[in-house]
């Protein structure tokens, strides 16, 4: 399979052979800056306000996108509250991500530890994405459209420690501030341009249905994508045609609201074909959120293809 990565061998390269001491110097600095966020900081997630009782944490958006311009709630991903929440839960998923213990883990539910078997899945999943996309090779190149603060790119590390990564990961300013300061080896981007070239995996996760042209965003991903594209934690349904969903994620911390899509799969797989992707293997996910109103209930799925042209 042709390679098209550049960037091997540039400093962002040059990792710590052990994962375990990588970890621990970035605990360093999460107590670090722990120590320097206001305590009145760091139980946001429990103080916001909560959902019981009033509107549901999902439903069903009829009038689609266009809700954002009415509602100023819908804030979207691009909020303070958001990167308090990481913030805050971040030395949690570090601990957790030590040792040997299972990996039934995300950093928005560090305090729930280790053995949740949806996100067990999720990342015994990611394990054999990057046993694919290493192949015979010792080294990639990854882009994480997304990737928050660039979890991914420490379960990679757990998951495979002797895979050096050259690691990208593209989300919106706030995040990608925030994930500088705790992962120098990534390089985050906050625009496009990061899909100038292209990377031996490309990985979205939980994220492509916050792209308002879904499409179009796939069309690009799958330009930037070298061998493998894996779009995962995915909402969609069998029958009803694509709708847009608003999650209120006061729960986790979140003092936003945001609009998604919940896509037809037939639409979905039609578009990915159309931009040269062959589907390797389906991913079940495991997760189903109840959305109220929604002409169909969805479930979480997960896809990994391979570019053909
Ligand atoms: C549900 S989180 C998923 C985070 C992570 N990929 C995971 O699987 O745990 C959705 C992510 O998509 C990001 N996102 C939303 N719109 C985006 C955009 N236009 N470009 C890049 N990232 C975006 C959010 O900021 C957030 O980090």
């Amino acid at each position: 399979m042709p390679t098209q990565s550049r960037g091997h061998g540039t400093q962002k390269d040059c990792l710590l052979s052990n994962n375990s001491l990588e970890i621990a110097l970035a605990m360093t600095s999460a107590a670090l800056l722990k120590s320097l966020t206001p305590p009145a900081l760091w139980g946001l997630a429990k103080r916001l306000r909560p959902t019981e009782g009033s509107k549901p944490e999902w439903e069903y958006v009829p009038e689609g996108w266009q809700a954002a311009q009415r509602n100023e709630d819908i804030q979207g991903w691009d909020v303070a509250s958001v990167v308090e929440a990481y913030r805050a839960d971040w030395p949690g998923f570090l601990r957790n991500l030590a040792g040997t213990g299972p990996l039934g883990l995300a950093p928005e539910s560090a305090a729930a530890g280790r053995d949740n078997p949806i996100l067990h899945n999720i990342v015994m999943s990611f394990g054999y994405v990057l046993l694919r996309a290493a192949g015979r090779k010792d080294a990639i190149s990854v882009l994480d459209w997304g990737g928050g603060l660039g979890h991914y790119y420490l379960l990679a590390r757990t998951l495979a420690p002797e895979l050096r990564l050259e690691y990208h990961c593209k989300d919106v300013p706030l995040l990608t501030a925030e994930g500088r300061r705790w992962l120098p080896t990534v390089s985050f981007h906050t625009d496009d341009a990061c899909l100038q070239r292209t990377y031996d995996l490309v990985l979205a996760s939980g994220s492509l249905q916050f792209a308002e042209d879904w499409q179009a965003t796939l069309g690009k991903l799958a330009g930037a994508v070298g061998s493998l594209l894996y779009v995962t934690n995915l909402p969609l349904v069998e029958k009803a045609r694509s709708f847009v969903f608003v999650q209120r994620p006061y729960r986790f911390g979140y003092d936003t609201e945001y609009l998604g899509w919940c896509l037809n799969r037939s639409e979905f797989l039609d578009t990915a074909a159309a931009s040269g992707l062959t589907l390797l293997r389906e991913f079940v996910v495991g997760h189903r959120p109840n959305i109220v109103g929604a002409p169909e209930q969805n479930e979480y799925r997960g896809f990994l293809f391979q570019k053909t042209m």
